[in-house]
């Protein structure tokens, strides 16, 4: 047995002659959290019913929870949650019953049931809505409350698809730090789905980056980053700069410099920039080049979408 919490071996889905999973390979190992990036279409939901067992693999091969999707899908349902990139709630139910029913599906006692529903709305902080029907809840509440119901029967391994899509901002940085808190406290387990490129870096240990059905890069969020190489110091000053870009021209370390004459604006291409940044700005005294502001820029996420994809990322 390996400790790979999901691992999938060439994973394909068809429907007619579209390929929507096109071979993945995925191994998420246990108390990580896995985000997998990509655009409308990339094959994200698709990857994740297979996962679930909801979505039966054209081919390949894949585990959860230590377990076979296809062979051993009772076990495997056993041991995950799911939210639904849809919000899939009954209106008309209170958020406790929807808890409730949902403990009951699956077999827990009442007292469970009970101690459950009181710690999950406890952790998403329902309070008093709880005993509100779902009609009135807002779009965070309900995506907070689909959250709590995936968490009900304490799974191993939470599947969660598009979490904050629609949620505003201070909504969204909530139910990161829930999926944060849970992580750390019980090592759960998480893979989720999104196309905003800020959730991948503020919750994943892993990103995989998904497009037209293929896993394309796989990685820590800075890793992705930092393979795309170079830093770049922008420094903004004053007077003729073309003293100084001989200067750190040879440095051994400054792999490009530009320089904008009319502006006096130099883009230093480095290893580090916070390694070099003091040695890039000493090199100007003198010289006629008065520095008046230096930025460090690191390529972003979004940049290693693009230079994976060859398109951007829009969310
Ligand atoms: N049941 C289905 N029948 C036919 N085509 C489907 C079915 N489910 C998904 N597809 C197609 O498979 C491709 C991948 O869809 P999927 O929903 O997995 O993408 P996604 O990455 O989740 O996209 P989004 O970001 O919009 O949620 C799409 O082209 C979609 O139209
Ligand atoms: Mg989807």
């Amino acid at each position: 047995m390996s400790d790979m919490a999901i691992e999938a071996r060439g994973l394909v889905k068809r429907y007619g002659d579209l390929v929507a999973v096109d071979g993945v390979d995925l191994q998420v190992e246990a108390g990580a959290i896995y985000a997998m990036l990509g655009p409308n279409g990339a094959g994200k939901t698709t990857t994740i019913g297979m996962l679930t067992t909801l979505v039966r693999p054209t081919s390949g091969i894949a585990r959860v929870a230590g377990f076979d999707v296809l062979a051993q899908a009772e076990q495997v349902r056993s041991r995950i949650g799911v939210t639904f990139q849809d919000i899939v709630l009954d209106q008309d139910l209170t958020g406790r019953q929807v808890l409730d029913i949902h403990g009951r599906l699956y077999r827990q006692g009442g007292d469970l049931r009970r101690k459950r529903i009181v710690d999950l709305v406890d952790l998403v902080q329902l309070g008093d809505a709880i005993d509100r029907i779902v009609k009135t809840y807002s779009g965070g509440m309900k995506r907070r409350l689909e959250l709590a119901r995936g968490l009900m029967t304490d799974p191993a391994v939470l599947f969660l698809d598009e979490p904050t899509q629609g949620l505003d901002p201070q909504n969204r940085e909530g139910i990161w730090s829930y999926i944060r808190d849970l992580n750390r406290q019980s090592g759960l387990t998480v893979l989720l789905t999104t196309h905003y490129m800020e959730e991948a870096e503020a919750l994943a240990h892993q990103v995989g980056i998904v497009d037209r059905g293929k896993l394309v890069a796989q990685g820590t969020p800075s890793g992705l980053v930092t393979q795309l190489g170079a830093d770049v110091i922008r420094v903004r000053g004053h007077g003729d700069p073309a003293h100084f870009v001989a200067e750190i021209k040879g440095m051994s370390f400054v792999e490009r410099v530009e320089s904008d004459s009319d502006s006096g604006n130099v883009s230093v291409y480095v290893d580090s920039g916070s390694r070099r940044l003091v040695e890039i700005v000493g090199a100007s005294g003198g010289n006629g080049y008065r520095v008046e502001d230096v930025t460090i820029a690191r390529p972003s996420l979004a940049d290693a979408f693009l230079h994976h994809t060859g398109r951007a990322l829009r969310d």
